[in-house]
């Protein structure tokens, strides 16, 4: 038997199911809890009535009286070399790549400047409570190595890739098709699977990406079936125009991944906000997840994700909730549900807190494939944490005190006032790595 590490007490929220499913009893909400720890994973979960009395007076009790344990938070889509673009004043995709990224992404051919980089990032989303992240690299292979040994000195559970991009962009941020593979393979035999870190085959749109780069990422993913695809599709009017100018076998911007075999459940699609009905009903056939990336979609002023449409039961898309920084402008879960919520209204649609809150935990661990290790508070399932304070701020604190315990309520003020100020802590493998007084 494994003796408990440490023991964090709190509100203990989390979801055994979709809540859009199944309602209130894909919930579990225990007001006074105990989370257990031993070696890195949970090993009990209940009331402190029950497991606190057993408790050896030894074990460290981490109390977070007032505040919400939850499972870390999941970020679907992000690119870490991006975090000195975000804020970029008055630009819409094809000119901010142009202006921006472009620019900023080459610096990362220096090892030194991708390694500094890579930590602000990762310090970042610790602060913001997000424990596990799907991110975009550059075109630089050191680019990739640089993330993955600060993800692994930290022991996080990380998913990332380099970009492949071979043509339309400045000419250090290209590669080829035989470098890009032979890159992307060799990063793969580094990095996949060791520890908690996982590779995605990441050809960055078809706009960057000749037939035979998307020809090759193909051949990387049949090759290495347990790596993640990630790309974008369908972001901005022009990107289609431009996508659809350059592939004009392709019957729309979906069918140019699809006839290279980069359709499937482990595919991740930044943004898919323009699609036709045949393209949904593709992504759905083929189980690929949609990205959506509020706060970059209103920023960059690329549309409005139309959830209710994509979810259509008759063709479901699965979804997955994403900041995009630094298209997106902020690194904070909460905020992005925030913005989900605003993007949706202008729809006549909208996005309850259960919702939002199952997204960014076991919706998106279900989204990466990830639900037997992360996004739920059970025995077996490795303990990274987040511990959020509804009454964080003045403002916060002054409307939580006309909501008597309500955890849909509480959940909704998290959400449309939070942000990083409310990660009272972050947990990784049961360790603290984040705490705000
Ligand atoms: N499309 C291709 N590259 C990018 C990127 O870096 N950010 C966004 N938002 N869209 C893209
Ligand atoms: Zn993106």
């Amino acid at each position: 038997m494994t003796s408990t590490h440490r023991a964090i007490r709190g509100r203990l929220v989390w979801f055994e199911d979709d809540p859009a499913s199944v309602g209130d009893a894909a919930v579990r909400d225990i007001p006074d809890g105990l989370v257990l720890v031993a070696d890195g994973r949970i090993t009990a979960v209940g009331a402190w009535d029950e497991l606190g009395r057993s408790l050896d007076p030894a074990t460290p009790v981490d109390e977070h009286s007032g505040c919400l344990v939850m499972p870390g938070l999941i970020d679907t889509h992000i690119h870490y070399p991006q975090v000195q673009v975000i804020a970029s004043y008055g630009a819409q995709l094809l000119d901010w790549l142009n202006r921006y990224t472009f620019v900023e992404e080459q610096k990362f051919a220096d090892p030194s400047h991708a390694a500094t980089h890579a930590r602000f990032f990762l310090d970042e989303l610790m602060r913001n409570g997000t424990t596990t992240a799907v991110v975009y690299c550059t075109v630089h292979p050191q680019s990739v190595d640089a993330f993955f040994a600060e993800a692994q000195s930290r022991r996080l559970r990380m998913l990332a890739g380099k970009v492949l991009m071979d043509r339309n962009a400045p000419a250090a941020l290209t590669d080829t098709p035989e470098t890009g593979y032979r890159d992307s393979k060799a990063l793969i035999e580094r990095w996949h699977g060791r520890d908690r870190l996982g590779y995605v085959v990441t050809p960055r749109f078809a706009i960057t990406c000749s037939d035979a780069q998307l020809e090759a990422a193909g051949t990387l993913l049949r090759e290495h079936p347990t790596c993640w695809m990630q790309t974008h599709l369908s972001e901005n009017r022009d990107e289609i125009a431009t996508t659809l100018g350059l592939f004009p076998w392709a019957r729309d911007y979906t069918d140019v991944y699809d006839r290279f075999g980069l359709l499937g459940p482990r595919s991740l699609f930044g943004h898919c906000i323009h699609l036709s009905e045949r393209e949904m009903a593709r992504l759905s056939e083929s189980g690929s997840i949609a990205a959506l990336c509020p706060t970059s979609n209103l920023f960059i002023g690329s549309g409005l994700f139309d959830l209710a449409r994509l979810r259509d039961p008759r063709r479901p898309v699965r979804v997955g909730l994403a900041t995009d920084v630094g298209g997106g402008t902020s690194y904070s879960m909460l905020e992005t549900a925030a913005e989900a919520y605003k993007v949706l209204q202008l729809q006549g649609q909208n996005l309850p807190a259960l919702q939002g809150f199952y997204m960014k935990t076991l919706g998106n661990a279900r989204a990466l494939g990830l639900d037997h290790s992360i996004g739920r508070l059970a025995p077996g399932l490795e303990a990274d944490l987040v511990v959020l304070d509804p009454e964080a701020t003045p403002a916060m604190a002054h409307r939580m005190a006309t909501i008597p315990g309500d955890l849909a309520e509480t959940l909704f003020v998290l959400m449309t006032l939070g942000d990083d100020r409310a990660v009272r802590a972050t947990y990784i493998l049961g360790e603290p790595v984040q705490a705000r007084d």
